[in-house]
């Protein structure tokens, strides 16, 4: 019997938006200690510009061709052997590299109960985000109660999560926002809204979260604003700059969940589209005319 088909988003060589194809490519077979997840939802991920381009060769094992997607939220379709803990129907999410597919395989143990509380296809916006955005405030930023704290980017997709975090840690929390993103970044529950397009940032922080890919000069002019940047885009080069490259983490996943059912983290969604936008997307991006979190629905 020939095996079935699904389709995927996929690169066969690095380069520009043109290089992603729409191919049908037989459906994974679970492994031992592995599920099959029919998947609900990816998401946009503007490092995947990078990817694409070939600019994270070295630093991600990539082969070619490659499936494009990072953030896995779907239903488990069918339990590899040796699987506990997980059974068809179960709604799950992951960071799992190639879910830009209608089909993914993942280890049981890389995967959590995906929140209820929103859509299945929301929750897609969770892993990358959510885990990139809890190791810049918890982890590497220390972010705690009375601390002042400037989160450049709040705009974006890692910010949404970010903001929420460092308010829940306490902090007094100063997000930047052009004016497309102000009253989304207000929703979040900042103490103050910085339009980064036509004030200063305010100096004295004590962390400063670097999660916008800005010009270099720009991610300079940070340095001097807080003890401590933790970046996630440009390198920026001063001795108390860090960076740093997020993992999966289903333990994280699952407390990530566990706020949102008590509605204590809201994930708000600006765009979704189906697998075939995304070339579109990644030129639009590219442009610079994207912002919050992108949904692609499987
Ligand atoms: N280290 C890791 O493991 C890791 C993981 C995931 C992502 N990343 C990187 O983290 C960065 C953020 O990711 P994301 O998904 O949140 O991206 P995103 O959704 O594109 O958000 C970035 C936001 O930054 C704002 N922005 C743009 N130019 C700015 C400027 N000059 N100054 C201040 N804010 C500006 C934009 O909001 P407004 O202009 O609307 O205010 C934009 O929405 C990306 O560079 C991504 O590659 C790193």
């Amino acid at each position: 019997m020939p095996p079935s088909l699904m389709r995927a988003a996929r690169i066969h060589e690095y380069g520009d938006a043109g290089v992603i194809r729409f191919e049908d490519v037989p459906r994974p077979v679970p492994g031992p200690g592995e599920v099959l997840v029919r998947m609900a939802a990816t998401s946009f991920n503007v490092s995947e510009i990078g990817l694409r381009k070939g600019l994270l060769q070295g630093i991600l094992d990539i082969t070619l061709p490659h499936t494009l997607g990072w953030d896995l939220a779907g239903t488990v379709e069918e339990a590899g052997p040796g699987v506990t803990g997980l059974a068809p129907g179960d709604a799950v999410h992951g960071l799992v590299s190639g879910t830009a597919a209608e089909y993914a395989v993942a280890r049981a143990d890389e995967l959590a109960a995906a929140p209820t509380a929103i859509p299945l296809e929301h929750v897609a916006a969770i892993p990358v985000a959510g885990l990139t955005a809890w190791n810049a405030v918890f982890d590497e930023g220390g972010i705690g109660p009375g601390q002042r704290v400037l989160i450049n980017g709040a705009g974006g997709a890692i910010g949404m999560f970010a903001v929420q975090l460092a308010k829940r840690a306490g902090a007094h929390v100063i997000a930047t926002a052009a004016p497309r993103s102000r009253e989304a970044v207000w929703r979040l529950g900042p103490d103050e809204v910085v339009d980064y397009t036509a004030e200063p940032l305010p100096g004295g922080m004590d962390v400063v979260l670097n999660l916008a890919a800005v010009p270099e000069a720009d991610a300079a002019a940070l340095a001097p604003l807080g003890k401590l940047i933790v970046t996630a885009a440009t390198p920026i080069d001063a001795p108390h700059a860090r960076h740093f490259t997020t993992g999966n983490d289903p333990a994280r996943l699952a407390e990530l969940a566990a706020l949102i059912d008590k509605g204590e983290l809201v994930v708000d969604i600006a765009e979704t589209h189906p697998l075939t936008a995304l070339p579109d997307l990644h030129r639009r991006a590219e442009a610079g005319r994207t912002r919050g979190k992108i949904i692609i629905t499987l």
